[in-house]
């Protein structure tokens, strides 16, 4: 039996990723310090002799170095981040301790593991379309050499994280990959998140707020689809490289919104309205990725369609209410990244 380990295991795309492989088999250890954005809803095991929960900060050497040795898996996938932007404006350091310094110790704490076995443990760094910062042009859609240009401290700091782990690849002869992946949507999301607040706000009769003119635009992918990308990364791509996941399929903000409250109508005759709000600082206006590299080079591409996608997302929220009364506080019901 494979053993991965999936750090961020009880986030969004960190569940989907456990749940991917529990049904393939694998025995799967998920290290995870349970923040805010985790939901204990995310993952009802029950009692799987292949699965493993740690409860701790990925930048904990101790019980990294103690995990390693007892289980010596073969593969690691690093998810676990702060990931909202919103918060990263209102406060940055967050960003900088849990994706810069844990990263830092994790790659630290792997590095000490490999050097003192002989199988080496590979890394799956997942990261995000939003270090290449704000693709303004029509046109361009940015692949693998395009500059990084983060605009938020979350960006910036997933940019950083890369960096760190290409220059132990490069340094250490470390066996690493990096993911960028476009925006996500499907089960499991926090509803601070656009998809997941909007079905919450229309069924909780509040307004859904367009931050701005709603003219951002975002390449939406579902995270099924990312978690194969991420199995196929990880048997049949090149060390120390980068690969773009993305669906190819943009949608504005105003768009997408527009099509939910649709969609919930036909489905669920509820109603809805939106109200136009101050924009986020510095809110880049358009993420593209143009990602033939892992289409041509290993035979991924995205199986959902973007509108049955968010129709079957919409009915697992529906389904799944009690997601909700599982949340960790209410930062949902705030306005958040205006602190500046
Ligand atoms: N959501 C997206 O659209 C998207 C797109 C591209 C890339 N990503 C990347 O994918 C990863 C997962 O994103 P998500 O949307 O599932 O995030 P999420 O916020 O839903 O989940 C993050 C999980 O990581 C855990 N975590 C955070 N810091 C930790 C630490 N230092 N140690 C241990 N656990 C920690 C949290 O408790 C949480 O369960 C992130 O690295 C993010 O940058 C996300």
């Amino acid at each position: 039996m494979k053993k991965i380990i999936i750090t961020g295991g009880y986030g969004f795309i960190g569940s989907n990723l456990v749940n991917y492989f529990l049904k393939k088999n694998f025995f799967v250890i998920n290290i995870d310090k349970l923040s805010y954005s985790s939901n204990k809803y995310n993952l009802k095991i029950s009692k799987k002799s292949n699965y493993v929960f740690i409860k701790s900060d990925i930048g904990n050497k101790k019980i990294i170095i103690k995990t390693l040795k007892k289980y010596k898996p073969s593969l690691i996938f690093n998810l676990a981040a702060e990931t909202h932007v919103d918060r990263s404006i209102d406060g940055p350091e967050a960003f900088i301790k849990n994706n810069i310094q844990s990263t830092f110790n994790l790659l630290e704490s792997l590095r000490f593991h490999n050097k003192n076995s002989k199988k080496k443990i590979k890394l799956i760094h997942i990261s995000t379309d939003e270090v290449y910062g704000d693709i303004i042009n029509n046109k361009l859609r940015a692949d693998e050499k395009f500059q990084y240009q983060p605009s938020s401290p979350y960006a910036a700091s997933k940019a950083s994280s890369e960096h760190l782990v290409k220059a132990y690849v490069r340094t250490y002869n470390f066996p690493a990959i990096i993911s960028n992946c476009s925006n996500n949507y499907g089960p499991n999301q926090n509803p601070e998140k656009l998809i997941p607040k909007i079905i919450f706000n229309i069924l909780n009769n509040l307004p859904i707020p367009v931050y701005g003119k709603g003219n951002n635009s975002r390449e939406w992918l579902h995270v099924k689809d990312h978690c194969r990308a991420l199995e196929i990364l990880s048997t049949k791509g090149k060390i120390g490289e980068n690969y773009n996941i993305g669906s190819g399929n943009n949608l504005s903000n105003l768009n997408l919104i527009k099509t939910i409250i649709r969609l919930m109508k036909k489905n669920y005759k509820l109603n809805a309205k939106f109200i136009f709000v101050k924009d986020r600082p510095g809110h880049d206006l358009r993420y593209a990725l143009n990602s033939k590299k892992i289409r041509t080079k290993l035979n991924w591409k995205p199986k959902i369609n973007l509108i049955k996608g968010i129709s079957e997302t919409i009915d697992w929220y529906m389904q799944n209410q009690n997601y909700f009364k599982n949340l960790k506080g209410k930062s949902h019901l705030k306005r958040l990244g205006l602190k500046i």
